[in-house]
């Protein structure tokens, strides 16, 4: 399903499962996930995007995470974990993503890429996520295809693309951004059918937390905790991965990691805690 720019209670299709877990202070199991609303007025669209998601409407905020409808944005809190404090939502205009759009084009990303300002090139982003990277590549030109599979993040997603879409300083980044909300696994193997061009694909598979690093970035921690009990398959991402994109694949990694699954890359950038590992490809057009 590809979504660009319009409501996303009509776009987001309904596949997402609530999570079943009684235990709101155990790191291990599945976090439970509700909507709520912030005004009285929006109770009809919260419940039909609760529908939507497959998730309860939850007023009271009993879930451990909850995404909030207001009247001008989705946003994510976790009540059940007070050390998570305070609303997060996708946001392209303001905040540290939008510092890292208005940033020149030094980014390590950029040139891992190897994306040229005067070129068109399609990347397909394979781990969405919170879309920080997806912004980078399209504030510099690239077109975007955005892929994400958690129905909440997907949700929150298509949100903060709706609002950039509508703002001056990002409409058109915006504009070159798509979102569809699935299993990239599959989504790959519909382009290779498709015969769709993709030139670059690139993957942030989450990487497994280390003891010691305690204090981790409150976006990243939020991560993990709605990935809790998902599949980690990063491995045969790079698979199909090397089989769809027509000039290279590009994994990012911890800067001290092993390459992902073992596979040496063409070459690396390297940044000051992450590394970017290139896989050149060269699959001729069709
Ligand atoms: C570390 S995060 C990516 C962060 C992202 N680069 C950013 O800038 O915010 C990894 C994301 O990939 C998603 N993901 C993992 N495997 C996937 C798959 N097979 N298809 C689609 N999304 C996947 C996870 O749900 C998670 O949101």
């Amino acid at each position: 399903m590809v979504c660009r720019n319009s409501d996303f209670l009509k776009q987001v299709s309904a596949t997402a499962e609530f999570f079943l877990s009684m235990d709101r202070s155990s790191s291990k199991t599945p976090p439970r996930i509700g909507i709520a609303w912030t005004d009285p007025s929006l109770e009809g669209k919260a419940r039909q995007l609760a529908r939507t998601l497959g998730l309860l409407p939850d007023p009271g905020q009993q879930c451990d995470v909850v995404l909030q409808l207001t009247p001008s944005r989705l946003e994510l809190s976790c009540p059940g974990h007070p050390s998570l404090n305070g609303p997060v939502a996708v946001d392209f205009v303001r905040g540290p993503a939008g510092y890292r759009r208005r940033r020149g084009g030094s980014e390590v990303l950029l040139r891992a890429l190897g994306h040229k300002a005067n070129r068109r090139t399609v990347v397909m982003d394979a781990t969405g996520g919170w879309g920080d990277d997806a912004l980078v590549m399209a504030a510099h030109g690239c077109e975007v295809l955005v892929v994400e599979r958690h129905p909440v993040l997907a949700a929150l997603l298509l949100d903060g693309i709706r609002r950039a879409s509508e703002h001056p300083a990002t409409g058109k980044i915006a504009g070159r951004m798509r979102l569809v909300r699935g299993d990239s696994l599959q989504v790959m193997d519909r382009l290779r059918a498709q015969g769709t061009v993709i030139d670059v694909v690139y993957l942030d598979p989450m990487f497994p937390e280390r003891s010691k690093s305690a204090k981790v970035k409150k976006k990243l921690q939020i991560l993990q905790l709605l990935l809790i009990g998902r599949e980690n398959d990063a491995d045969p991402l790079l698979d199909a991965a090397l089989r769809t994109a027509r000039k290279r694949v590009v994994v990012k990694r911890p800067a001290t990691a092993p390459p992902l699954g073992g596979a040496l890359p063409s070459h690396s950038f390297r940044g000051r805690t992450v590394r970017f590992d290139v896989y050149l490809t060269d699959i001729p057009s069709l």
